[in-house]
């Protein structure tokens, strides 16, 4: 109701676009004061589908909104990530709003900000070891994770079945978040025998153990790691496919931490005549993804719905710029404080669920694929 309220106290204004390269991508509102920023944004990447997807929600909501708003890509460098911070410290910003590249190295750009007397969210990403973190706005990800360990779990029967573990970006606090929750589900289930590690010795090494420390993650993480890549998470499938023998392929099971990576390497898997069949996990709900989903390319997706995380982290702006203190409803740990959060659900997309989920939600239209029912 209070996010309805925000919304419809703000009058529409026109978004103006301009496409430059590197670090000065941006997208901003008009404002009140010429060259003058309310609300600073900073995302990672365009180069990954799911980042277009939080700045096409932004979009919507900063149409809505009187404040000026301005949009900047770091294109996965802290370097641009700090200069985008600096540049919106000087246009004035009061509040930043900041998924960073790399969750530690962030806390420079953020110290800077709060020295300048900006409010800061993180989004989607904890920025970790420093006090300057008001506030989070989240997807709930260790629930991501223990969907995605569920998902291979509830689909295996017997004993023996091989298991590929793959990671995100060591540098992403969200990559342990994830590791975490998949773990909570797949440990027990590889100390009962229904699962075998294939491609971690670090994994193996652990598998007794029903809960890891950050170290113990971050050893199976440096092993198994995507980094985000597509291009590194289908070179390390094609070399754990090919150190193997036939009797560790069959029937496997993979975790893979998000779409772009899940794409990659289930075209590897898929392209092993020893692999009769494969389960694989993804995030994001990317289009591509969606499509492999329908088409039996990759077994499920988790939506994660950026209108309500973009719709989240700017209500909670103005919140804070109209003095008011921000609905939270939990707290996160990043390593020095207890960043109060705000925490929204996921959704497990299957071939079974699509329409509803991301059709009939509204989230996507029909015509972006071919074979849905
Ligand atoms: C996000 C995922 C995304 C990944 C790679 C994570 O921090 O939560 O949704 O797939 O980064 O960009």
């Amino acid at each position: 109701m209070k996010k309805v309220i925000a919304l419809l106290l703000c009058l529409v204004m026109v978004v103006s676009m301009t496409a430059c390269s590197g670090g000065k991508d941006k997208e901003t509102s008009g404002g009140s004061k010429e060259g003058s920023v309310d609300v600073g944004i900073v995302l990672p990447t365009k180069d990954e589908p799911r980042w277009l997807q939080d700045q096409d929600k932004f979009k919507s909501v900063i149409g809505e909104t009187d404040y000026s708003v301005e949009v900047l890509f770091s294109q996965g460098s802290s370097a641009n990530e700090k200069t985008n911070v600096e540049t919106l410290i000087s246009k004035g910003m009061k509040v930043l709003i900041i998924c960073a590249d790399d969750a530690a190295a962030a806390a420079a750009s953020v110290e800077a900000a709060k020295e300048a007397g900006v409010t800061v969210i993180a989004y989607d990403r904890l920025i970790t070891d420093t006090k300057a973190v008001d506030y989070y706005v989240t997807f709930d990800s260790v629930a991501v994770g223990e969907a995605m360990g569920k998902y291979l779990a509830d689909n295996a029967t017997g004993s023996g079945n091989p298991l590929y573990l793959y990671a995100g970006k060591a540098t992403d606090n969200n990559a342990f978040l994830f590791f975490q929750g998949a773990w909570n589900i797949l440990q027990p289930k590889i100390a009962d025998g229904t699962f075998v590690i294939k491609n971690s010795s670090e994994a193996v090494a652990l598998q007794d153990k029903a809960t890891l420390t950050r170290e113990q993650q971050s050893a199976i993480i440096g092993q198994v790691t995507t980094n985000w890549d597509f291009n590194e998470a289908k070179s390390k499938a094609e070399a754990h496919l090919t150190n193997v023998t036939a009797a560790d392929k069959g029937k496997v099971y993979v975790l893979a931490p998000n779409d772009g990576t899940s794409r990659s390497i289930a075209d590897v898997f898929a392209a092993d005549a020893d692999v009769s069949q494969y389960f694989i996990t993804g995030q994001d709900a990317e289009i591509a993804s969606v499509q492999y989903v329908i088409d039996g390319k990759q077994s499920m997706t988790i939506f994660k719905d950026t209108r309500t995380l973009a719709t989240d982290a700017m209500n909670m702006a103005i919140d804070v710029i109209n003095g008011k203190t921000p609905a939270t409803d939990t707290t996160y740990n990043n390593g020095v404080i207890d960043v109060k959060a705000k925490q929204t659900p996921i959704v497990v997309v299957t071939k079974d669920n699509v329409k509803e989920a991301l059709i009939d939600s509204g989230y996507y239209e029909a015509s972006k694929f071919t074979g849905l029912k």
